[in-house]
């Protein structure tokens, strides 16, 4: 076969190369002991992520919120939920996380606002067509008595996308706009009031000394003029990027906005970055959204969604590659976040289950655990291979699988609820963490509360028992960090080579690298020797739903 030989784009930023680990506040570790993670919690587990060898963190959202939708329903974009903590507490994670050289990347939350936020609250004290309730989007109701909602959008999380209100004389009124919760009201993009509260807000959490944003639903700012009606496929998955033209997600007009806050950020000293999650339907839309004066990274979803093939895990690779570079980016990388299957459980799923839907007592065949575990290390030993920038959600490092049995009455996340069950919703990957021991809550605090139950066998995961523990998940994942930093596998080429079905192979430098996706084990060249492997080789045979980096003896 020729060389193939791929690029990634150059540059020396910091986000191009980072590894990036997901903090889900709530669930990370909790020092006031009432079963929620917070901010001190954080700050006291800090050194665990020093010696793991991240980059970077990202926090999903800490700022006030009535935590309808855990937090993804802000209703002051400038300070921290009593639940976290307070500001201070804010200041002196942040500061923790700089003295040991990993920067912060805080959730931006701007297609909606909770409905408690200030502005909705005077929007509905509003009349009709005010200047308060032209900061949402409200519309009058189709019918003679306006009760019909305005178009026929349904909800991400279910039900319809429009709520009617009452209006302050008590008469039934106009419907606002939610793509999720009843309780997440959608602003208005076009209107000048928002993009300026919203240039406001960035300048916040800049001054405080944030390295970047992770901009949530950034597909999703811009609706299509005159809001026509349109119908998902209802084999999708709930965040889009199954099919074109969608009228609430990815229209062009969201990029003025994102090339806005790039000149914004590009005020501030440091290499401060954005990163959007946009769930779009090829990997050539996405790398608009990172084009040079726009955001500098975009998830890679397509990674994330690629069935467990050699075929298609090298194609998207492939692909990821071409496009970003096309831009001059870097392709970024993501197995997992709080949104998705826990990929340990994910890659192992026999059962369809699309984005949003999530896993529970009725999935049925459950998915195999030792199989998903040991495709789950193969597929993070590819990751943690390749170019770009790669993102590490909580828990992923210990082998968490998905928390399946999570008895009905704990379950919050809105899906649940809109879907009156029918869907499981995500949950299920955001347990609280084992830190160590097997008493309740496994260290997660002192108390043994839990906002969400913990499996029993959850002992086994803790940090602490993996700690040290050779072939632990842990240890893979240390492994993996620090070869990566040591050999500058963040940036560089990457050279294509053939094993043969079933196999992903390609080199990095003189490092080689193979994944075994196919069903019969696969002979390694004559003279590899490992670096490191997700499993046990047998001679120079690489096992089945294994991966390897491996070099060669000249
Ligand atoms: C994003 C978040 C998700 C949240 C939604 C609404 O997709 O990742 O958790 O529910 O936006 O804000
Ligand atoms: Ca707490």
């Amino acid at each position: 076969m020729a060389e193939i030989e791929q690029q990634s784009a150059p540059g020396s930023e910091w986000w191009r190369t980072a590894v990036i680990y997901q903090i889900y506040p709530r669930s990370f570790a909790d020092a006031n002991g009432d079963g929620i993670g917070d901010l001190p919690g954080i700050t006291s587990r800090l050194d665990a992520l020093s010696e793991l060898g991240v980059d970077a963190i990202w926090l999903s959202p800490f700022m006030p919120s009535p935590q309808k939708d855990a937090g993804y329903d802000v209703s002051d974009y400038r300070g921290v939920d009593p639940l976290f903590g307070t500001l201070d507490d804010f200041d002196t994670m942040l500061a923790a996380a700089h003295e040991r050289g990993i920067r912060v990347i805080v959730d931006l939350v701007p297609n909606h606002s909770s409905d408690q936020h200030r502005w909705f609250q005077d929007a509905l004290k509003a009349a009709p067509g005010s200047p308060e309730r032209a900061r949402y989007i409200f519309r009058d109701g189709k019918g003679p008595h306006g009760d019909l909602p305005p178009n026929n959008w349904e909800s991400v999380f279910g039900g319809g996308m429009w709520t009617r209100v009452t209006e302050p004389d008590g008469t039934p009124g106009q419907w606002y706009l939610h793509i999720f919760d009843t309780s997440q009201p959608d602003f208005d993009w076009t209107n000048p009031d928002v993009r300026e509260e919203f240039r406001g807000v960035l300048r916040f959490w800049l001054d405080r000394g944030v390295d970047g944003f992770r901009v949530d639903v950034a597909h999703g700012l811009i609706k299509k003029d005159g809001l026509p009606d349109y119908t998902p496929d209802p084999e999708g998955g709930s965040m889009g990027g199954d099919e074109d033209d969608v009228p609430y997600w990815g229209q062009s007009g969201v990029h003025e906005i994102y090339r806005d806050w790039h000149a914004l950020l590009a005020e501030y000293p440091g290499e401060r970055a954005l990163c959007a999650e946009a769930w779009l339907p090829t990997l050539e839309k996405t790398a608009l959204w990172v084009r040079p004066d726009e955001m500098n990274q975009a998830f890679n979803f397509g990674y994330l969604m690629t069935p467990w093939d050699a075929e298609e895990l090298s194609t998207v690779i492939r692909e990821s590659l071409d496009a970003f570079g096309g831009v001059g980016a870097p392709s970024t990388w993501v197995l997992s976040n709080h949104d998705v299957i826990r990929h340990a459980s994910r890659l192992a799923l026999t059962v369809e289950s699309p984005q949003g839907d999530g896993i529970g007592p009725r999935t049925e065949p459950k998915p195999d655990r030792a199989l998903g575990l040991a495709r789950a290390r193969a597929a993070t030993t590819v990751m943690l291979s390749l170019p770009g920038s790669a993102y590490l959600y909580q828990g992923e490092e210990l082998g968490l699988p998905e928390a399946m049995e999570i008895p009905d009455e704990f379950r919050q996340d809105p899906t649940w609820f809109r879907t009156k069950g029918a869907r499981y919703g995500r949950d299920g990957c955001r347990v609280p963490l084992p830190w160590s021991g097997t008493s309740p809550s496994y260290g997660f605090n002192d108390t043994g509360a839990s906002w969400l139950p913990q499996p029993a066998e959850w002992a086994e995961y803790a940090r602490a028992a993996e700690e040290g523990v050779d072939g632990s998940t842990l240890e893979l994942y240390k492994e993996l960090l620090r070869g990566r930093a040591e050999r500058g596998l963040g940036s560089g080429s990457l050279v294509w080579e053939d094993l043969g079905r079933g196999t992903v192979a390609f080199r990095r430098g003189d490092l080689h690298v193979a994944a075994n996706l196919g069903e019969v084990p696969v002979a390694l060249p004559a003279g590899a020797s490992v670096v490191v492997g997700s499993g046990p080789l047998t001679g120079r045979e690489l096992p089945v739903d294994t991966a390897v980096w491996y070099t060669l003896a000249d």
